[in-house]
């Protein structure tokens, strides 16, 4: 075992032993603002393309307007800007170290989809207002802090974040031709309730993973539970099994099975479900491929 991940091991560990507060907010489950409902036609489009198997091969080919990402044995290097928000009575709450630990997280998370992140910044604001996140504030606070162009990822973690979810994030779409101004793709990025970071006093959510399942949405990927069907396309991912319900907590003795005509239980320990932190193993080959498949087509080069 390489030293750094020893040493993220026994982090992790201090962050757990230290994960249920005295205090902290209880959320009674992961709850998430995105569905494809808010997809743009783009992406339906793209994402249906892709589940007919479009992107079956990485041949360095272009199809029907979508790209195949011709260095895909390569890392996806994506651009990371963190901005900490939080309310005047909070400041202060939100740590440099916790900023730390979240990003060790998600980089421990994605390396096995050979996704790096590279934090470009962490910027701290104290601001009433945006530390909620209402829709002209999350507008205002976007407009001053977001850095970068489409293909930096931009995270508000935010210490009221409104609404009772743990976090929300734009799908990638199509911006247009040529390299428009970030003033029109403003609204991209996720909002994420800050207190899920590592050390953060959110029972059940403070290992970091609602950022890793927040990122998810940002690189393409839709709930496993997708449509709450056992027939359909679901995710549009094949080898995620078919899911009807969202899962609470970690079910898996017994396994937790809500579409048992149709092959394997419920993908509960799958990053896109709504498990708890401590319940979260992975993505699939095909969620790693398609985020690939999303990267070429919406983000490289933007
Ligand atoms: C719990 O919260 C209250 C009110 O926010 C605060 O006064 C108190 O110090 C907190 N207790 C602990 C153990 O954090
Ligand atoms: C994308 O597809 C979903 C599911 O069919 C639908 O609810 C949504 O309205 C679509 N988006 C657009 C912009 O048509
Ligand atoms: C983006 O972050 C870098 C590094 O902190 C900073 O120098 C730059 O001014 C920021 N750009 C914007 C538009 O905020
Ligand atoms: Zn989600």
């Amino acid at each position: 075992m390489h030293l750094s991940s020893i040493l993220f091991g026994l982090a992790s560990l201090l962050v757990s032993a230290s994960a249920k507060p005295a205090n902290g907010t209880v959320y009674k489950h992961f709850d998430c603002g995105v569905d494809i409902s808010r997809a743009s036609e783009h992406f339906n489009n793209t994402v249906r393309l892709m589940h007919q198997g479009v992107f079956k091969a990485h041949s360095g080919t272009q199809i029907a307007g979508l790209t195949v990402r011709a260095d895909a044995k390569n890392p996806i290097i994506v651009d990371f800007a963190m901005h900490i928000i939080t309310t005047t009575a909070k400041a202060g709450t939100i740590t440099q170290a916790m900023a730390d630990n979240q990003l060790a997280v998600m980089n421990k998370a994605y390396a096995p989809s050979n996704v790096q992140f590279n934090r470009i910044a962490t910027t701290f604001t104290v601001n009433d207002a945006w530390a909620v996140g209402q829709s002209a504030d999350a507008t205002a606070m976007k407009n001053a802090l977001r850095n970068g162009t489409y293909r930096t990822l931009n995270i508000y973690f935010m210490t009221d974040l409104t609404g009772s979810i743990l976090g929300t994030c734009s799908l990638p779409t199509d911006i247009g031709p040529g390299t428009p101004a970030p003033s029109t793709y403003n609204s991209d990025g996720c909002m994420i309730q800050a207190n899920t970071m590592p050390g953060g006093n959110v029972y059940g959510f403070n290992l970091g993973m609602t950022t890793v399942h927040e990122t998810g949405h940002w690189m393409g990927l839709l709930h496993t539970f997708e449509g709450y069907a056992c027939t359909g396309n679901g995710d549009f991912v094949s080898d995620t099994p078919m899911q009807s319900t969202s899962t609470d907590g970690c079910p898996s003795k017994p396994p937790k099975d809500s579409c048992p005509s149709v092959a394997g239980v419920d993908p509960i320990h799958n990053y896109m479900d709504y498990s708890d932190d401590s319940c979260y193993t992975g993505f699939t080959a095909g969620q790693t491929k398609r985020m690939s498949n999303m990267w070429s087509t919406y983000r490289i080069g933007r």
